[in-house]
């Protein structure tokens, strides 16, 4: 199928659905539990993209019902210190979901810090005993961009099962939860990455591609099959020729939404579908509180 007007897939909507979804769920939980949910935020230095990314965070909890304990730290903080914070929220009764906003200053280790989340807590899915559990195909808490993904497939009836899946970018954010996810709903995934040879080539084999590696429109149109699915996790700023700056995506989305059955925009495709899992998590590990 080839389509001259792409059908698209809705992000930013679908956002706004699960955010109405969440806030029924906290008013129905919040009488038994006795309090709202709280998600803690931290962040440390001041990367600008960083903090728009925590102030989109804070105002969807705003919205849904969900207590945004935002911590802002400064450049030079100390391993050991923010060790010290996240030990404290594990224990702290009001807090449900704790997140370390990436990326982090280099003098600090991210993965050890996101190994002191306690699991039951990990807002963004990216404890190894979460990623350990998709990995298993056991329920837990799922990495937000690649849950946002299958969640986006799922509302718009978008088959999987079966289908061919190019996933292109393997990084433990992003890529390998989603290839994983992909095979999960018994798709064949084929993961694509820097040293893949003839990209195009493995491209045009797919059904569905998801595009997740921060190089602008290097998913052209023909790399795509006609009729194919084409998820565009990319966010990459970039020049325009009157000198400000645009969000574009992997995906050179005029051309490809040509031959696309169904194409995600950026922003408002996986962007909101993110913050939206960012909330469910958090609300998942609240209602684990009902006494
Ligand atoms: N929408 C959202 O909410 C959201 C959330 C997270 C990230 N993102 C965006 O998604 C993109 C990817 O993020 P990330 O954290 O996964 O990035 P990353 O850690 O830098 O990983 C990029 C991946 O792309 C692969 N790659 C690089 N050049 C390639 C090429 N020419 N052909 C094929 N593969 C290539 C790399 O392969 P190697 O492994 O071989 O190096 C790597 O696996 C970024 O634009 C980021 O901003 C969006």
């Amino acid at each position: 199928m080839s389509k001259s007007t792409p059908c698209l897939l809705d992000g930013k909507a679908l956002a706004q659905k699960i955010q109405l979804e969440l806030k029924a769920k906290i008013v129905q939980l919040e009488p038994n539990i006795g309090r709202p949910p709280g998600l803690a935020v931290l962040m440390v230095g001041d990367n600008p993209a960083s903090a728009v990314y925590v102030r989109n965070k804070a105002t969807a909890c705003h919205r849904v019902g969900i207590v945004s304990k935002g911590q802002h730290f400064p450049e030079n903080t100390t391993q050991v210190e923010l060790e010290q914070v996240i030990a404290q929220l594990n224990q702290d009764d009001h807090i449900d979901g704790i997140l370390v906003q990436l990326p982090l200053p280099q003098h600090l280790d991210s993965i050890a810090l996101l190994h002191c989340i306690d699991p039951d807590k990990d807002a963004d899915g990216l404890h190894p005993i979460n990623l350990g559990k998709l990995v298993r195909s056991e329920p837990g808490l799922r990495s937000c961009t690649p849950a946002g993904v299958m969640r986006l497939l799922q509302e718009y009836n978008l088959p999987v099962e079966g289908k061919k899946a190019v996933v292109i970018g393997r990084s433990i954010l992003v890529g390998k939860p989603i290839a994983l996810m992909l095979l999960e709903k018994n798709a064949t995934v084929v993961m694509a990455h820097s040293h893949t040879q003839d990209l195009g080539a493995v491209c045009l084999e797919a059904d569905i591609i998801v595009a997740a590696v921060g190089k602008p429109a290097m998913i052209t149109r023909d790399m795509v099959k006609p009729g194919a699915v084409v998820i565009d996790v990319g966010i990459n700023r970039v020049e325009t020729s009157e000198g400000n700056s645009r969000l574009v995506g992997d995906v050179a989305f005029e051309e490809v939404s040509k031959v696309a059955s169904y194409i995600t925009p950026v922003p408002g495709g996986i962007g909101p579908m993110t913050v939206a899992m960012l909330l469910s998590n958090t609300v998942q590990s609240y209602s684990r509180r009902v006494s």
